[in-house]
């Protein structure tokens, strides 16, 4: 056992990714689950019951009456910002689930809120964690592209009618978004870390199957302030499962291309340079049991290091709030059918 420092964590929204989180707590020593909420009673009990912590369906109240140092959010997306504020103001630091808020005026309530509390805001992008992306990250910081000149993203995955109607926040607007903001956002997230600041997007989207308010498919054109180009391509329309979680860089000096269902392995790999990163490209591939990967718990180990003092943020408010900015520019597009320049000049 550390004889550090443990740090006591309370989860509101016991749905799918739950697990994840749960898991990834149980497995790291320095951190603990100490109550569990979801404002279904039955199903905060079963996870209160599961492991072992008290349960609330009252979310004031748990932040009331648990002894959390840090409150995990994973909530429908249109809860956070809100829950994420009342979190702060409690002294809380807060983990929050992916997308950070929908609306930058939302995201910028927490992160102002996490300042003003003097607590850490950390927004779950695990698959910035997965080993082939990470190499990607480093042969594009250590400039062996050379000048980029393309980044593409496929996201290809299917998404049937009964995943939507699941929950009735999904496919909504108030509560979720569509294919860009939810299912894909992990990877708009990655173009944007990789490739730096986005100058200006042109954005098509379309529901073409599914019965929900917003897209079940969107094409994006990016513009980066390097002078690359960028495009993204989203359906969860892929027939007859998720085929490609894709993302591809080309430049002067070298191309290499991440992919399999979710980011998870190394298509190519060619680099004018060697590079004792090459070594590992044979060993980097992994094989997540689903494509939410297995970064949960590389991410909970950095919100430890942070927490202790020894790590900064691998994805803070802040940099969660550039992957917002870039998806609610490709939703300004699509509506207006103009090219959008970013940062966005109005609050969204
Ligand atoms: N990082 C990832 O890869 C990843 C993967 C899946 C989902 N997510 C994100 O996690 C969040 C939840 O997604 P999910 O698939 O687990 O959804 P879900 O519908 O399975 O779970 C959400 C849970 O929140 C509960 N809830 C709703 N309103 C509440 C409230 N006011 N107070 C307390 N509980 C409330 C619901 O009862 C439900 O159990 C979403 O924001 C989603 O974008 C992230």
């Amino acid at each position: 056992m550390s004889s550090e420092k443990t740090f006591r964590i309370a989860l509101v929204g016991c749905g799918r990714i739950s697990k994840n989180h749960f898991e990834a707590i149980d497995q790291i020593d320095g951190l603990e689950l100490v109550a569990v909420c979801d404002a279904d009673p039955e199903r905060a009990a079963q996870a209160g019951a599961q492991w072992n912590v008290p349960h609330y369906s009252s979310y004031e109240k748990m932040l009331k009456e648990s002894k959390a140092d840090v409150v995990t959010i994973a909530t429908p997306s249109g809860l956070h910002a809100e829950q994420g504020v009342a979190a702060a103001q409690a002294g809380k630091h807060v983990v929050m689930e992916k997308p950070m808020a929908i609306s930058l005026t939302g995201a910028d309530a927490l992160v102002h809120a996490c300042d003003k509390a003097g607590v850490q805001l950390f927004v779950v992008k695990q698959n910035r964690l997965n080993l082939p992306v990470q190499l990607l990250k480093r042969a594009v910081d250590r400039n062996r592209f050379g000048r980029i000149y393309m980044a593409s993203c496929t996201v290809h995955w299917a998404r049937p009618q009964e995943y939507y109607d699941q929950a009735p926040w999904r496919g909504t607007w108030e509560f979720d978004g569509g294919a860009f903001m939810n299912q894909a956002s992990h990877y708009v997230d990655l173009i944007q870390w990789l490739m730096g600041p986005v100058e200006s997007v042109m954005a098509k989207t379309a529901t073409l199957a599914r019965r929900i308010e917003t897209e079940d498919s969107g094409v994006a054109i990016l513009k980066f302030r390097s002078g690359a180009l960028g495009a993204i391509q989203v359906t969860m329309l892929a027939y007859p499962r998720n085929l490609e979680g894709s993302i591809t860089i080309l430049g002067e000096k070298g191309s290499a291309k991440i992919g399999g269902t979710a980011v998870n392995k190394i298509e190519y790999w060619q680099f004018a340079e060697y590079d004792d990163d090459d070594k590992q490209v044979d060993a980097a591939e992994t094989n997540p049991p689903n494509v939410y990967g297995l970064g949960h718990q590389g991410y909970y180990r950095n919100v430890l290091a942070v927490l202790r003092g020894e790590a900064k943020p691998d994805t803070d408010g802040r940099a969660g709030r550039k992957s917002l900015e870039l998806i609610l520019g490709i939703y300004e597009s699509a509506k207006t059918g103009r090219e959008v320049p970013l940062p966005l000049r109005a609050q969204v």
